[in-house]
C-alpha cells in the first residue's frame, strides 16, 4: 500500500492537550486529547506543573500512534502550539524550577505598575508595540525576582508551554515569533528579541530560546522523545506557533482583511495584517503572525467560554447530570435553558471578569459581576446574561479592531462557543456582520499540523495549505441586532461605574507574600 505522509499537530491548551493527524488533503484522519486542570491557589492566580502537560502529551501521542490509521512510517512532521504567555523556567538539568505561571494569572499587577512607572508606558510601547499586561511573560519574571528569587536563580532557560514539550521531544531550545510576541520581550516589527527591552527590565537575555519563523523545521524527535510518545526518531518538528496564531492558520485567517473570533476559555478577536501596526498605547496586541512577513492585531476577553464553564461547574449540576444521562454535551442543555430568557435578561447584566480583564480594559482588579437581579430573575436569565456579557466584551474588542485599520465585513467564528447556533446568532447580531464557521473543528492543533506540513514541503506556503479550508453554518445579522446597542450600553456603563470599586477592593485583598 502507498504510504501517505501525515502531519501531527499538538496543542497545549488551558484545560486539555489535543493532538491531530492531518493528511496532504488537509483532512484530519485521527485526533485525541487528554484533560487536566490548572491550580488557582489564590484569587487571580493560575498555575500548572508543566510535567502534567508532558505526561498528557505522551498519553495523547501514544494513543494516536496506536490507531490503525496512523502508521509510524507515515508521520512526516510535527507542529507544536499552545497557550501563549505562560512562563516555564527550567534548570540546568531541564527540570522546571516551579509551577508554570499561566496566561490568565493576574498576580503581577503591582510589578507591572512599578515597571510602567520606571520605564513609562510610552517606552515599553516604543520597544515592543504593546503594553505591559499582567498575563504577559516578562512581568512574571519580575514577579519571581521579587517573590521566588531562588526559582529564578536556578533557571537556565525560559520557555513557553509548547516549547517545553519540544524540549522533552527533541532536546532543542527553540520558539517561534508568534509565541515570542506574547512575552513582551520581542521586537515584533523586526521579529527578533529586543535586547533593549531585556536591558530595560534587567532580564538576562541568555534565558531566551532561539526564535524562528513558525513553519521552519528546527529540530527532530530524539530517542527519549520517541520512546515516551511512540513518534518515530528523527521526525522533523517545526517551530510552531502560539495558540491564537495557530488557530488563525487552522481557520484560514491568514490574509489582510480576514478576521476571526474564537471562544475558548478566553475569547479572541484576531485580524491578520500585512504590516506591523501597533495601536495607540497598545490597546490591542500587535504581534507577529505564524506566517513570515505577516502580523496581526488581537484583543482578548480573558474569561469567555471560561465564564460559562465556571457557571456549568458551580450552578448547573442538575443539567450536567441530565446531559450525562442523555449522552449530550451539558452546554447544549445549559444554552437551551438560557434561550428561554428574553434578550436583555429583564435587566440583568454580567461582567465576565472572573480572571480580571485584558481588552479593552487592561484591569487585573476587575472581577465577575451579575447586576440588576430582581425577584423575576431565574437561572435562565443569569445564563443568558453570561452569554450576553461575553458577547458584549467581544463586540467592544471587535469595534477597536475595526477602528485600528483592520475593518471586516464578515467574521469566522471558532472554538467551543461557536458550536452553539444560539450563541453564533447572538455574536453575529452583536458584531453586526455575517459570520460562518469552518468545517473542521480542530483549530490550533490543526493549524500547527499545517505549519509542519509547510515546513517539510507538503504545501508550498501557509496560503497554499489553508486554501481549501471550507466554511459552513453561515449566519446573517438578525432581528436580535436591534436589542444589542441597549444591552451593550448597559454593559459598558456597568464597568465604568464599578472600575473604582474593583481597584479599591483589590487594594484591600490580603497578600501574605
Ligand atoms: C492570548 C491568550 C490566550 C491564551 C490561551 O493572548 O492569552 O488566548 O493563549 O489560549
Amino acid at each position: 500500500m502507498k504510504s501517505i505522509p501525515l502531519c501531527i499537530g499538538l496543542d497545549v491548551g488551558t484545560s486539555s492537550l489535543k493532538v491531530v493527524a492531518v493528511n496532504p488533503h488537509g483532512v484530519v484522519i485521527a485526533s485525541g486529547q487528554a484533560e487536566y486542570e490548572f491550580e488557582s491557589p489564590r484569587p487571580g492566580w493560575a498555575e500548572t506543573n508543566p510535567e502534567v502537560w508532558w505526561h498528557c502529551a505522551c498519553a495523547a501521542l501514544r494513543q494516536l500512534m496506536a490507531l490503525p490509521c496512523v502508521a509510524a512510517g507515515e508521520v512526516t512532521a510535527i507542529g507544536l502550539t499552545g497557550q501563549m504567555h505562560s512562563l516555564v523556567l527550567v534548570d540546568a538539568d531541564d527540570q522546571s524550577t516551579g509551577p508554570a505561571l499561566m496566561w490568565n494569572d493576574q498576580r503581577t499587577a503591582a510589578v507591572c505598575d512599578r515597571a510602567v512607572g520606571e520605564l513609562t508606558a510610552e517606552r515599553i510601547w516604543q520597544l515592543t508595540g504593546n503594553q505591559m499586561l499582567c498575563g504577559f511573560t516578562a512581568p512574571k519574571l519580575l514577579w519571581l525576582r521579587d517573590h521566588k528569587p531562588d526559582q529564578l536563580r536556578r533557571a537556565r532557560r525560559l520557555m513557553l508551554p509548547k516549547d517545553f514539550i519540544r524540549l522533552r521531544l527533541t532536546g532543542a531550545f527553540h520558539t517561534d515569533v508568534s509565541d515570542a510576541s506574547g512575552t513582551l520581550l520581542l521586537d515584533c516589527g523586526h521579529r527578533r528579541w529586543s535586547t533593549e527591552m531585556c536591558e530595560a527590565l534587567a532580564i538576562d537575555a541568555s534565558l531566551l530560546p532561539e526564535v524562528f519563523e513558525s513553519p521552519t523545521i528546527t529540530s527532530r524527535i530524539h530517542a527519549s522523545g520517541a520512546a515516551a510518545t511512540g513518534l518515530p526518531i528523527g521526525t522533523p518538528v517545526c517551530a510552531g506557533a502560539g495558540d491564537q496564531a495557530a488557530q488563525a492558520v487552522g481557520t484560514g485567517i491568514v490574509n489582510e482583511g480576514s478576521v476571526g473570533c474564537t471562544i475558548g476559555t478566553s475569547g479572541v478577536i484576531f485580524a491578520t495584517t500585512n504590516s506591523w501596526r501597533p495601536t495607540p498605547r497598545g490597546v490591542l496586541h500587535s504581534f507577529c503572525h505564524a506566517i513570515p512577513d505577516r502580523w496581526h492585531l488581537m484583543g482578548v476577553t480573558l474569561c469567555a467560554g471560561g465564564s460559562l464553564q465556571w457557571w456549568r461547574d458551580t450552578m448547573c449540576g442538575d443539567l450536567v447530570a441530565r446531559a450525562r444521562d442523555r449522552g449530550v454535551d451539558p452546554y447544549e442543555l445549559i444554552i437551551a435553558e438560557a434561550s428561554q430568557a428574553p434578550a436583555g435578561c429583564d435587566g440583568v447584566s454580567f461582567l465576565p471578569y472572573l480572571s480580571g480583564e485584558r481588552t479593552p480594559h487592561a484591569d487585573s482588579s476587575a472581577r465577575g459581576v451579575f447586576l440588576g437581579i430582581s425577584n423575576r430573575t431565574t437561572r435562565a436569565h443569569l445564563t443568558r446574561a453570561i452569554l450576553e456579557g461575553v458577547t458584549c466584551s467581544l463586540a467592544e474588542v471587535f469595534a477597536l479592531v475595526g477602528t485600528s485599520g483592520a475593518p471586516a465585513d464578515r467574521v469566522r467564528l471558532s472554538g467551543g462557543g461557536a458550536r452553539s447556533a444560539f450563541w453564533r446568532q447572538m455574536l453575529t447580531d452583536a458584531l453586526g456582520i455575517p459570520s460562518a464557521i469552518v468545517t473542521q473543528p480542530h483549530g490550533a492543533a490543526y493549524g500547527a499540523a499545517l505549519l509542519a506540513g509547510v515546513g517539510v514541503g507538503i504545501w508550498n506556503s501557509v496560503d497554499d495549505a489553508t486554501a481549501s479550508i471550507a466554511e459552513t453554518d453561515h449566519t446573517s445579522v438578525g432581528s436580535g441586532a436591534r436589542a444589542f446597542p441597549h444591552i451593550a450600553a448597559r454593559y459598558e456603563s456597568a464597568y465604568r461605574s464599578l472600575a473604582p470599586w474593583f481597584k479599591a477592593a483589590q487594594a484591600t485583598e490580603a497578600h501574605p507574600d
